[in-house]
């Protein structure tokens, strides 16, 4: 699945995306593996792009109403058939990206702009879908990326993590460095810093193992105080990993030196991945390409299936049978129907 990234961005460079009008403001819905698509898309994105990860929608939203965009791959997360509910309320019209369940049906009965993309797989596994569609029903005109810009990602990937790719190694010799270690995953903010986000949830999922991400320069003007106390827990325990890119501002590529060195006796910073290819979009694609596969690497280290993720599927059963059967996703189904 982590192989099929680059040809799911081709896929999505071959879609004919529906035209939204007036995008000034923008709200992109998402949870997990799907709303990740909105954190790279915001880093791209030429204007203000709010990434909402909750209930309903922003006070804001009354005033300005923006484009929402629902993304979910299952079509069935709470959270976002909320936000959806909410946008029908305020007169707006969503735009859908999902590959099927209530959301693929109400976009269907409510001919909303969507892309539908196609299932069968776990979210987190579908991101060449998602944020492949996401970029193109946002246009080159808010986040400068192409058809073939979208090309030439999905080559950067088949390159890292395509069969005989060059992050096999790279990753294997960071995972040995972090095992048995809490992973700290350091990126400078702008493109770096959502793929920081999806290293942390991959390990996460994929090798069902602690991880956090912190951001520079903010994390000096906190975490760095933190490695003193419990230092001889954090020296074996922790590993940090630095996400780099050459387009990171100076500041933050003096700053990832001297915290290194502030930091360095106290906790373990295991090594450093440089972003590679020409446009913003391949530096992304090749910075979580990479982390794709620590998280794999990171899952056979630690004996677990990387698939399934049981915690996830329990949270959302528990949920829905506290809710009963007229949950509010049933209620919503009706009232959604009354306003269309
Ligand atoms: C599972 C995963 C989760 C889901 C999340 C939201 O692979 O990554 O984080 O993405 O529970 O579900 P969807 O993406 O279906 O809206």
């Amino acid at each position: 699945m982590i192989g099929g990234f680059g040809s799911q961005l081709r896929w999505a460079a071959e879609v004919d995306p529906p035209v939204l009008e007036g995008l000034e403001h923008l709200l992109v819905a998402g949870m997990g593996g799907s709303g990740i698509s909105a954190d790279f898309a915001a880093a791209l994105s030429n204007r203000p792009l709010a990434v909402h990860k909750t209930y309903g929608l922003p006070a804001w939203a009354a005033g300005t109403r923006p484009q929402v965009i629902a993304l979910s791959y299952s079509g069935n997360t709470e959270e976002t058939l909320s936000v959806v509910e909410a946008a029908i309320k305020a007169g707006l019209t969503p735009a859908v990206v999902t590959s099927g369940g209530t959301l693929a049906e109400w976009a269907g009965r409510g001919g909303w702009p969507s892309i539908g993309v196609p299932p069968g797989l776990q979210p987190r596994a579908a991101l060449g879908y998602l944020l492949g569609s996401l970029l193109r029903l946002l246009g080159p005109g808010v986040v400068g990326v192409t058809s073939e810009h979208l090309h030439a990602a999905a080559q950067t990937a088949d390159t890292v993590v395509g069969p005989g790719g060059v992050g096999w190694g790279l990753a294997g010799d960071l995972a040995q460095g972090l095992e048995g270690r809490i992973v700290g995953v350091y990126a400078g903010t702008g493109l770096a810093g959502p793929v920081a986000q999806r290293w942390k949830t991959q390990i996460n999922e994929n090798a069902k193992w602690p991880a956090w991400y912190s951001l520079l320069p903010e994390l000096d003007h906190n975490e760095i105080v933190s490695w003193t106390s419990l230092a001889t827990l954090t020296r074996r325990r922790v590993g940090i990993v630095a996400l780099r890119d050459r387009g990171e501002p100076p500041g933050v590529a003096a700053r990832f030196a001297h915290t290194a060195e502030v930091t360095g006796g106290d906790v373990n910073w295991v090594g450093e991945v440089w972003s590679q290819g020409d446009s913003p979009l391949e530096r992304m694609v090749s910075l979580t390409a990479m982390g794709d596969l620590v998280s794999l690497e990171l899952a056979i280290r630690a004996g677990v299936d990387p698939v399934p993720v049981a915690a996830i599927e329990d949270l959302k059963r528990r949920l829905a049978e506290a809710a009963g059967p007229e949950s509010r996703t049933a209620q919503s189904k009706q009232e959604i129907k009354g306003v269309m």
